[in-house]
């Protein structure tokens, strides 16, 4: 088991049962298949959504731990299956250091494996799933997609507003840290006033958690991220740092804006002009004021933690929070 959560043994322990139940899931498909999609889930990240569920699952002493480890494991592999999806769409060649599952079988399986681990997914639900509201987790699923299509279809603009990319990354990363916490809190039994604080923690934990990652992409060191600075850009893929920095270079009262000028004129950038563009908007001070931003996130999904008046989930909350350094140093 991944040591991110060393120093939290139940969750661990859980976590361990959630990656169980999602590798004997994994190994009744038939066929070629087996091997690939077994490769592409036994490579565990931090396992945060499903470590989302089973730490607000503990809201209350009301809650069947094995549903909440089948709970957690269908987030999981929702997770999982939009990942295939996601590095068929980049053309991505290696996630967490192994081959993606486009790499091994090509884009027209990859699409299938995808499904299958929807199908997964689905295959844990019995139907009475602590009484959670429809309409809150197929919302979900369904942003998840429109951020993606609209990342897609909008690659290679780079001038888009703040307010389209806080819905693409709402979409994208903070729908299912929402959901994990709504999930985790519907296990509970919590009622819906306090199902619907826990959305909101997952919600904006998620905003916060996509912003910094965002901004690694700028400061990050390549050798701990696996990728290469500046590979939104490269992309063609505007984040939070690019688009405040371009918004500074706007405002200032010179004629001469070398960043808005440098992004004009490509669709996806070279390396060279890529490690300019990067430059640019450290100097503008686009970092730092996606920082605060994040950290507004941040603060608000610590003072909705705290609300909930749960010592032992309030501290494992934070120390997830403090441990993904969402909170800029
Ligand atoms: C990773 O982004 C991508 C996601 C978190 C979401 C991908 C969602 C889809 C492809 C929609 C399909 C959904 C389902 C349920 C099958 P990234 O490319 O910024 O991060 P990376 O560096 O980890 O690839
Ligand atoms: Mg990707």
């Amino acid at each position: 088991m991944n040591d991110f959560w060393n120093d939290e043994k139940d969750i661990q322990t859980e976590l361990e049962l959630v990656h169980d139940l999602i590798i004997s899931t994994v190994d009744k498909a038939q066929g070629f298949i087996r091997p690939v999609l077994h490769s592409h889930v036994k490579t565990q990240g931090k396992l945060l959504r499903p470590a989302l569920v089973l730490i607000t699952s503990n809201l209350s002493g009301e809650t069947d731990r094995n549903q909440a480890v089948r709970i957690a494991s269908v987030l999981e592999f929702i997770h999982l299956a939009s990942l295939v999806h996601d590095d068929i769409i980049d053309s991505a060649q290696k996630r967490r250091g192994n081959l993606t599952v486009f790499a091994q079988v090509g884009a027209k399986q990859a699409v299938l494996a995808g499904d299958y681990l929807l199908a997964c997914a689905m295959s844990l639900l019995t139907g009475k799933e602590a009484d959670m509201d429809n309409v809150v987790v197929s919302n979900a699923l369904v942003r998840l997609c429109e951020s993606e299509l609209n990342q897609d279809a909008g690659q290679g603009n780079f001038f888009i507003s703040e307010r389209e990319y806080f819905k693409r990354i709402a979409g994208k990363t903070a729908s299912l840290f929402a959901l994990s916490c709504y999930a985790g809190s519907s296990t509970a039994k919590l009622p819906r006033e306090l199902r619907k604080r826990c959305h909101r923690i997952g919600y904006s934990l998620g905003m916060a958690f996509q912003i910094q990652d965002d901004i690694l992409d700028f400061t990050g060191s390549e050798s701990k991220l696996g990728k290469t600075i500046g590979n939104d850009l490269r992309c063609g893929i505007p984040t939070l740092p690019l688009i405040l920095a371009l918004k500074t270079e706007n405002e200032k009262s010179t004629l001469e804006r070398p960043l808005h000028d440098l992004l004009a004129k490509n669709k996806s950038l070279s390396a060279s002009a890529t490690k300019k563009a990067v430059s640019l908007v450290l100097s503008l001070g686009g970092v730092e004021q996606a920082k605060v931003v994040a950290d507004r996130y941040g603060n608000r999904a610590l003072n909705d933690i705290q609300s909930l008046q749960h010592e032992k989930v309030e501290k494992q909350l934070s120390s997830l929070f403090e441990k993904l350094s969402i909170r800029s140093r």
